[in-house]
């Protein structure tokens, strides 16, 4: 039986049930305390539908109340933050449903606040100027930094002041293409502080992806630096962005302003390409200007940030986020799903140039007061123990990172985990992809030493914060599962045809009834905003993922269901793939499906068809990802190409995906029905080139 548990340190886990119980210690201290064990298991009643297992607790209460009186239950935790005027009439106003005209939503409409206010100004005036906000540890080991909060405030007014003497103003976008130093949260919060719009572009991304990316949002200045150490490699991101103005300027949007901060640690100035006029280095003019800067106050709706992000076809779509709602989302979710106490020291893996980084490098841990620690680095340099050496350094006691992290140090071996004490560490995260029980269990077992609930996050850019998520303590965990909703969200799972269904089952995974945290719109196109997320299952969002629920209620993401496949935790359009393959001028025709990966989730494979009279080489190969690296970005290469004379398609000429994916994971004897193709002939082909 379930009381036959295994003792796993102070954790108690049920094999058969294959929960892992968080430790009475944990339990007794976390926020959301869970009930006795021995009270944990016989009831299906009074609940939501989304929550099947009755955990009669604190997050009980809190989540009916949350459903109930959305509007009492976020007002109250509103108004824990700094309103220069509170919000007016109502708290919330939505339609979901595109039946009943234009999709909107609106949270704490009337309000008037600043986000920077309230993760620097208001917790200096709570006592925390002295606290580290951000300790900064490079990609070299034994050079570091910090700041408190009072110095980072400093920092990010001379910023701000230097933007408004440039002349930029509330509203207006700036593209930050920054790898993970100080000035990077520093751009974001002087951006905010002005309430102009900050657009962070990942800086692994290639100088087209950035050019593209300018062209849409007309930034007033684009802010960088000349270069970054990341491993043992030296990037020159300067000359990306040069090339990328370049790019941007052909199609009639040019940038006045980019302000280059020198990063000595990698390249000097001298040996660094210069446009006199339009470049300007930041370490000459920034520590001029004053340390204070006032605040400019904005609408809860006004737009805090765009960051763009890979849909089903080749545009990338610029997800916007507003102020009030976002600050109130990441502030909660941050504390709950991490049981966040002031004495914690929180590091999260993750670039600023993602979601994650937005939401839980900077703003949600900023406005609890935490302190952060952000690296430069990369995580397995110069040695795999790399990670837990900084555990160790700064006391890291919440530590949140990618399954793909984790498999890839699993693989490395426990030994470079066990030389490192770990004791601080409290709480353990996981976002991105879907995490392996097999990886979920070495996370808990070695890495956590069996002590710390591990948050296995559901969520996404369009998100904004935590959806589906543990809150550590709160309940027994299942190895793989994001278990049950945050506070005020509710997962549905529909059929096909739309229609919810309850209780075990699997399905489309949406969401009915918005939450403060969620997306506004997509940039200058709220007609794709709603053919993408709110036509598909009329009335709700739909998330593009696939979900099934277990007999306790636990939720399980299965993955992608439209044509974005998840590489290492980074989401890439299938069609941004393709369309950079037949860019290149011997590719007539390409297909590109996700298999699975062993380190990566899943891995990027190409089926690439020739031009007449061109025949494959591993130089063509290694060329056309190449291709695919220079317009996209490393991180999007194709693990395999895979040489096609034709590609299986339907009469009217639409590619049969689901065939290629069989083909890719060799899954040959699951081919389904291949008489309905055009020329059901290349399969064979296909097939007998599978190994070329
Ligand atoms: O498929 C889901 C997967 O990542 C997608 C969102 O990607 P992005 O917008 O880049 O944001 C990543 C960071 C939030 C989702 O549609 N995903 C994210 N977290 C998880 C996940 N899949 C399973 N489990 C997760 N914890």
């Amino acid at each position: 039986s379930h009381l036959n548990a295994v003792i796993l340190g102070e954790a108690l886990a049920s094999e058969e049930d294959d929960l892992v119980f968080p430790s009475h210690d944990f339990s007794r201290q976390a926020l959301i305390p869970s009930p006795q064990k021995v009270s944990f298991f016989p009831f299906f009643f009074l609940l939501p539908p989304s929550i099947s297992l009755s955990l009669w607790n604190t997050y009980l209460e809190m989540y009916k109340r949350s459903i109930e009186d959305p509007a009492g239950f976020w007002s109250d935790i509103a108004s824990q933050f700094y309103w220069k005027q509170r919000w007016q009439d109502h708290v919330y106003s939505e339609n979901l449903d595109v039946r009943n005209g234009n999709v909107k939503i609106e949270w704490f409409k009337g309000g008037i606040t600043n986000i920077c206010y309230n993760c620097l100004d208001r917790n200096i005036e709570a006592g925390l100027a002295d606290k580290i906000a951000l300790y900064w540890e490079a990609n070299e080991p034994g050079i570091d930094a910090s700041l408190t909060y009072s110095q980072l405030l400093q920092r990010v007014c001379q910023l701000a002041n230097y933007l408004k003497a440039i002349g930029v103003k509330k509203g207006d976008a700036v593209i930050v293409y920054l790898p993970m130093l100080l000035e990077l949260p520093i751009t974001m919060l002087a951006c905010a502080r002005i309430g102009a719009v900050h657009s962070v572009v990942f800086a692994g991304f290639s100088s087209e992806s950035l050019a593209q990316r300018i062209v849409d949002c007309k930034p007033k200045a684009v802010i960088t630096c000349n270069a970054v150490k990341r491993g043992p490699k030296t990037i020159n991101l300067k000359d990306i962005v040069d090339a990328a103005l370049v790019e941007s300027a052909k199609d009639g949007v040019s940038v006045d302003v980019c302000l280059t901060y020198e990063n000595q640690l990698a390249m000097k100035r001298q040996d660094t390409k210069w446009q006199e006029g339009r470049d300007i280095w930041w370490e000459d003019v920034v520590p001029k200007y004053p340390t204070t800067c006032d605040v400019v106050w904005v609408d809860a709706e006004d737009p805090l940030f765009l960051l763009y992000t890979s849909g089903s076809t080749g545009k990338p779509k610029g997800v916007l986020h507003t102020t009030g709602g976002y600050m109130v989302y990441t502030a909660t979710t941050f504390k709950y799903a991490f049981d966040y106490k002031p004495n914690d020291v929180y590091w999260c893996t993750a670039d600023c140039g993602w979601i994650t980084g937005h939401s839980y490098v900077t703003y949600g841990p900023m406005l609890n007061g935490a302190k952060i620690v952000l690296f430069e680095g990369a995580p397995n340099y110069p040695h795999p123990g790399r990670c837990w050496d900084i555990v160790d350094k700064y006391k890291v006691t919440i530590f949140y990172t990618a399954p793909t992290l984790v498999r890839s140090l699993m693989r490395d071996g426990d030994e470079h985990v066990k030389r490192f004490s770990r004791k601080s560490l409290r709480v353990l995260g996981s976002v991105g992809e879907p995490i392996n029980p097999s990886a979920w269990r070495w996370f808990f077992n070695v890495v956590g030493d069996s002590r710390c609930p591990i948050s296995d996050t559901w969520w996404q850019t369009e998100t904004g914060g935590f959806m589906i998520t543990p809150l550590p303590g709160a309940w027994p965990q299942k190895p793989g599962s994001a278990t049950f909703p945050f506070f005020g969200v509710q997962p549905v799972i529909v059929d096909e045809k739309g229609v919810e269904i309850e209780g075990e089952c699997s399905g489309y995974l949406c969401v009915k009834s918005s939450w403060p945290g969620a997306f506004r719109t997509l940039y200058g196109d709220h007609e794709r905003y709603e053919t993408t997320y709110f036509k598909p299952f009329p009335g709700y969002y739909f998330t593009g993922d696939g979900c099934s629920r277990d007999k306790d209620g636990y939720h399980w993401l299965t993955g992608r269901v439209d044509d974005v496949i998840n590489v290492s935790g980074h989401r890439i359009g299938t069609a941004e793939v393709e369309s950079a393959l037949v860019s290149h001028p011997q590719c007539a025709e390409a297909a590109v499906v996700g298999v699975e990966h062993e380190i990566k989730g899943q891995g990027i494979y190409a089926f690439v068809t020739l031009v007449e009279g061109v025949s494959y080489s591993e130089e063509l190969r290694k060329s056309l990802i190449l291709t695919v690296r220079n317009q996209i970005g490393a991180f999007a290469a194709p693990d395999k190409i895979h040489w096609a004379p034709g590609l299986p398609k339907t009469r009217s000429g639409k590619i049969m995906r689901r065939i290629l994916r069989k083909i890719a994971s060799r899954q040959l004897d699951e081919l389904g029905d291949t008489s309905t193709l055009a020329e059901p002939g290349v399969v064979d082909q296909l097939i007998a080139l599978a190994d070329c």
